[in-house]
């Protein structure tokens, strides 16, 4: 890793984004929701729905701009104040494409080809995926950047993007020689929340890709959908133990004592204390009907946003504005910096 100066000193800001892709999962939620929520509370926020993100993998052009809104109502639903941070669609924005085309003359291949997130999205059939799979982390480089972001909440799967992301920047503030002009964000990748797994496999993430339904809690899930998935949850004969040591080594009852902790606000030794001893017939509906206390208001506040698309639209627009007001005289230092013709 290269060092860190001169560093940046400009204002602190908030940015992160989520792909209109599919449904929203509790781990969507409790490992970027709920922290963008947190974060409105003390910075200058910027979320943004990923919609070029999105398109590189095919998507249905008739659905795009709804799932778009349906991902904006999700953040305001979850408590995002759009009167507070701003709320835009990625496309409305040019700068992003601008941006992610220069730093991919600043990015290397090499760079690129460590990505854990393309090796798994591509699969064995890397020769078919999308270039845009290829470059996914370099707009969302630029996407962070065109806004000197400083703080990007995330859950822990974007923690390499991220890495990348730092490294773009230290690159083009050193090719540059404008030390300091970008700076190094810094993921906020950490918490209780960051890394929530699939019910069925407690070694791999809650995924909207994963075939399986019952492996994730969705959003839009009602009561009874929520506790027929917790019930076929895969766990083991044990009893929840009595101290965190006793999770080492069972995957799947650490990710259910995790998700109670996370969506109660409790610790995970105050969760153990409290069921330490019962049996799954005891937690898992004590899980689901934590879960559909803290997810339904959500869900319906979601389905009232949904219900008037025009004020969705009303906000995404004065949403862009300001971001775009933000990222206007970043891209025109860049471009500058670059030494492009003006005349
Ligand atoms: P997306 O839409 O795939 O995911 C949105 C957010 O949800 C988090 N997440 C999880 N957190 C905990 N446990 C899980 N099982 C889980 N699954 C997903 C993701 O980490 C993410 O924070 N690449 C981004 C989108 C993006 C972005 C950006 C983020 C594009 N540009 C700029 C930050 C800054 C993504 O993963 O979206």
């Amino acid at each position: 890793m290269t060092d860190d100066t001169p560093t940046y000193s400009g204002p602190e800001r908030v940015f992160s984004g989520v792909q209109p892709t599919g449904d929203l999962h509790l781990g969507n939620y409790l490992g970027a929701l709920v922290k963008f929520v947190a974060m409105q509370e003390s910075h200058d926020c910027i979320f943004c729905v990923v919609d070029l993100h999105a398109i590189t993998v095919p998507q249905d052009p008739g659905q795009l701009a709804s799932k778009t809104r349906e991902i904006a109502a999700a953040f305001m639903a979850a408590g995002i104040d759009p009167e507070r941070a701003i709320i835009f669609a990625q496309s409305a924005v040019p700068a992003h494409v601008e941006l992610a085309w220069y730093f991919n003359c600043i990015a290397r291949m090499g760079w690129l080809e460590r990505m854990t997130q393309f090796k798994d999205k591509a699969g064995k059939d890397r020769e078919r995926a999308s270039v845009g799979l290829f470059d996914y982390p370099v707009l969302q480089a630029a996407d962070i950047l065109a806004y000197k972001a400083t703080h990007v909440p995330v859950g822990e799967d974007q923690k390499q993007h991220l890495e990348l992301t730092r490294d773009i920047a230290d690159r083009f503030n050193r090719d540059f020689a404008v030390p300091g002009f970008f700076p190094l964000p810094d993921p906020l990748a950490e918490g209780p929340g960051a890394r929530i797994m699939s019910l069925k496999d407690g070694s791999k993430k809650m995924s909207k890709s994963d075939l399986s339904d019952l492996s994730r809690i969705n959003l839009i899930d009602d009561a009874d959908t929520i506790s027929k998935k917790l019930r076929k949850a895969k766990t083991d004969p044990a009893p929840i133990p009595d101290t965190a040591e006793g999770l080492e080594g069972r995957p799947e009852v650490d990710n259910l004592v995790n998700i109670y902790a996370t969506l109660s606000g409790l610790e995970t030794g105050q969760v153990l204390e409290r069921f330490a001893g019962e049996g799954f017939g005891v937690f898992k509906p004590a899980l689901a009907e934590l879960a559909v206390e803290k997810l339904s208001p959500v869900t319906q506040k979601m389905r009232e946003l949904m219900d008037d698309p025009g004020e969705i639209d009303r906000i995404l627009a004065e949403g862009a504005a300001k971001a775009e007001a933000i990222a206007t005289p970043v891209m025109e230092e860049v471009r500058q910096i670059m030494g492009f013709w003006r005349a």
